[in-house]
């Protein structure tokens, strides 16, 4: 068994459900690698402690550049805020260690191309964490769909949905904020949630080719909390775009922090000549099957899979069938398949040259939202 010494920079959310996956990673999964953590992160220093604390870590940094620096990190593994993430990833490549990214991959893609450039040229390990494709539904999905069974595809839609920032008086920028603010987001819903809803439409139904777009800032002005004053909002609270796909089918997809209700409602659902796909995350454990083709029309309809069975994706690594898995887990599948990859010499998706493209079409996007017209995304896969 190899070590895996880990240096994970931002103590946040993604921090947390990094250094689950890392603590969990060989209970579960049989590799030839464990986790160590070795060093943890933060400009917060008090933060980082706890953290360290609360997660085995062995010592604690305030500065990235320390962990670039030390003989004793293989792999770092960014969890701070998208405009932090192009200076440490390179600096991290050009050190030689692996790394491993938060979505979106970069503030644009003239960022996220120098980082693919990096990492690259460095020849490291790569892999940025849109961890929703490793949802057991949705892999199971993407099975379905390689093996024929919904037929040529028609329509792809996709929402996801939250309501966290009605309210005017929620500031921008700063501590837990910082995505109001697009210095340091690049994008609002686009490249914060629409990025994973695109990486799971390249993964299901490939290429997105070119796209129309209207995007939404309700709220027009925020105190920044940082400066303290009043500032222009710079994201799109809101955005609605429709994408046609190399293979034909149309897509739509739509994404708002402005939804009622909703606190991460991300659904897909992909209709084909031969059969249908629908997931909800709210009920993460099911995916929806329309049989067509092969069916008997008394008995056709809907059917709900519940993703339990030790056949469907990752689950002979947890319970007995039936009983459920959750989010976090997502995490750990998706670093378990980076290290399984490093293993094998066939490196787990998506890496960085991946994630570039759902980049492109977050670019075309809130390109396509300025100028109201159709808009190349350029996608290479
Ligand atoms: N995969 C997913 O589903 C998912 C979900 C949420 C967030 N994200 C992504 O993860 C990243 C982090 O988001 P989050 O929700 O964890 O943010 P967060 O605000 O909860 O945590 C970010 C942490 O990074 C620290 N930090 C900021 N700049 C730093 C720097 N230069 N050096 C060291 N530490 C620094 C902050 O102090 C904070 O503790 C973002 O890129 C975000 O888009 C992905």
């Amino acid at each position: 068994m190899k070590d895996l010494r880990v240096g994970l920079i931002g103590c946040g959310f993604m921090g947390r459900t990094h250094s689950n996956a890392h603590r969990r990673l060989n209970n579960f999964f049989k590799l030839g690698h464990r986790s160590v953590l070795k060093a943890i992160c933060d400009t917060n220093a008090a933060k980082a402690s706890a953290f360290a604390e609360t997660w085995g870590y062995e010592r604690v940094e305030t500065d990235w550049r320390k962990l670039m620096e030390a003989g004793d990190i293989d792999l770092v593994d960014i969890c701070v805020p998208n405009f932090a993430h192009k200076e440490i990833a390179i600096a991290a490549a050009k050190a030689g260690k692996m790394v491993i990214c938060e979505k979106p991959l970069a503030l644009n893609v003239a960022e996220a191309r120098e980082m693919v450039d990096a990492v690259e040229a460095a020849g490291v390990p790569n892999l940025v964490m849109f961890n929703y494709r490793r949802v057991p539904a949705i892999t199971l999905a993407r099975q379905l769909i390689d093996k024929g069974r919904i037929g040529r595809p028609f329509h792809f839609r996709a929402v996801f949905l939250q309501d966290w920032t009605i309210s005017a008086d929620v500031p921008q920028g700063g501590d837990a904020l910082w995505r109001l603010d697009v210095k340091a987001a690049g994008s609002g819903v686009t490249g914060d949630l629409l990025a994973h809803n695109i990486d799971c439409a390249l993964y299901l139904n490939g290429p997105i080719t070119r796209v129309v777009a209207r995007t939404e800032t309700f709220v027009k002005e925020r105190v920044h909390q940082l400066t303290g004053k009043v500032e222009p909002v710079g994201i799109d609270d809101a955005c609605i775009f429709i994408a046609e796909f190399a293979n034909g089918s149309l897509g739509v997809f739509e994404s708002t922090r402005y939804a009622r209700g909703h606190k991460a409602l991300k659904t897909f659902e992909i209709n084909g000549a031969d059969g249908s796909l629908a997931f909800n995350l709210e009920e993460m454990e099911y995916l929806d099957y329309f049989q067509y083709a092969g069916s008997d029309s008394d008995t056709r309809g809907w059917r709900r899979i519940h993703v339990t069975n030790s056949e469907h994706p990752y689950m002979d690594k947890y319970w007995v069938p039936g009983l459920v898995i959750g989010y976090e887990h997502s995490f750990l599948n998706t670093l378990a398949d980076f290290v399984a990859g490093i293993e094998s010499g066939s490196p787990a998706q998506p890496n960085f040259r991946t994630a570039l493209q759902t980049q492109k079409v977050c670019e075309a996007v809130l390109q396509s939202a300025k100028t109201g017209q159709w808009t190349e995304t350029g996608v290479e896969l």
